[in-house]
């Protein structure tokens, strides 16, 4: 870990002042080194008192989601362990996917506080304006057959939920198979990636989108979309919401990859499931049908009872839920 970056954790997680000696001794170096990084921090818009024989106390920090700022945070084992980070970028999956063709470890995550041309699924597209969102890549390299993939969505979508709860007292729900809503309204979008061979995946990048402090939406969103800021009517710090979705996945992760399969999280994501028992809309192509949304199975799929009591289990496909996103049904 650099030093900044330590300096950093070190002023966040102290109570009061660390004194600018305990900082020299821990490092090992010297008095003006500890100033001139404090200094840096300041010009980056951390408010740093220092107070002479009693030492630096942070007062506040930016609201950014730089490698640093979320490093100092992070208490994970691996998910997180390496950090990139853009001001600015077309798409952190497609920045993801060329890391990790150059041997990015599983864990590193690709962060960018602005994407010019963010990805949703099925070629949509995904908008990150600057400064009020999350638009996050997860690489990771699990040992699972391709068939499986789809259930590693299931599992970051989860952990975005758990996150929310934890950072910023929101229940929200999942809309299968991973967008996360509350009230009705999205809230977080996921779309994996992978890269793999006939019977075994090379990489997975897992692009989870936040709308987090955002307060505008256009005109054909307004229904569909909220931000956790509309939502709470508080402002979020991103950091600590992006260091709360690596612990909740790390802590996900590892339970899907005992049995690879969701048999250990299925009735968790059930409970979290919006729309359960109740009305739905399978839209496949050429093949649109009504039922009842019945939860998913150990494999991620979402079982649906047709209205012949036959259930079926839908492995990829929209469906719709009454009641979300302006959906009557
Ligand atoms: C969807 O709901 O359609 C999925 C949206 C996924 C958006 C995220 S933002 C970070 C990552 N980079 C992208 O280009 N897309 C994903």
């Amino acid at each position: 870990m650099a030093m900044k970056q330590e300096i950093l954790a070190a002023l966040q997680q102290a109570d009061g002042y660390v004194s600018g000696q305990e900082l020299c001794d821990r490092f090992e170096v010297s008095r003006t080194a500890v100033w001139k990084v404090v200094n840096q921090l300041k010009e980056e818009g951390y408010e740093i008192e220092s107070v002479s024989r009693k030492g630096y106390r942070i007062v506040s920090c930016p609201d950014c989601i730089t490698s640093e700022r979320v490093g100092s945070l992070l208490k994970t084992r691996w998910a997180g362990s390496t950090l990139s980070y853009f001001d600015v970028t077309d798409s952190t999956n497609t920045e993801a996917k060329k890391m990790a063709e150059q041997g990015a470890p599983h864990g590193m995550l690709v962060l960018a506080d602005c994407q010019q041309s963010g990805k949703g699924r099925r070629g949509r597209s995904w908008s990150t304006p600057p400064g009020t969102s999350i638009a996050m890549t997860l690489i990771v390299r699990p040992q699972l057959p391709p068939d499986r993939v789809s259930m590693m969505t299931l599992v970051m979508g989860m952990a975005v939920a758990a996150a929310c709860r934890q950072v910023c007292q929101v229940e929200t729900q999942i809309k299968w198979p991973n967008d996360i809503v509350c009230q009705g309204k999205k809230i977080c979008g996921i779309l994996t990636e992978m890269s793999s061979e006939p019977d075994a995946v090379n990489y997975l990048v897992i692009g989870t989108g936040i709308n987090v402090n955002l307060t505008e939406f256009p005109e054909e969103l307004k229904d569909k979309a909220t931000s956790l800021l509309n939502l709470t009517g508080s402002h979020v710090d991103r950091a600590a919401l992006v260091a709360a979705c690596m612990e909740q996945f790390e802590h996900y992760y590892d339970q899907f990859v005992r049995i690879r399969d969701m048999s250990l999280l299925q009735e968790e994501y059930n409970r979290l499931l919006a729309g359960k028992d109740a009305p739905v809309r399978v839209l496949e192509p050429g093949n649109e049908y009504s039922g009842t949304s019945r939860g998913i199975n150990d494999r991620g799929e979402l079982l649906v009872e047709k209205e012949n009591g036959e259930i079926v289990a839908v492995y990829a496909g929209e469906v719709s839920v009454r009641g979300i996103y302006g959906y009557t049904g």
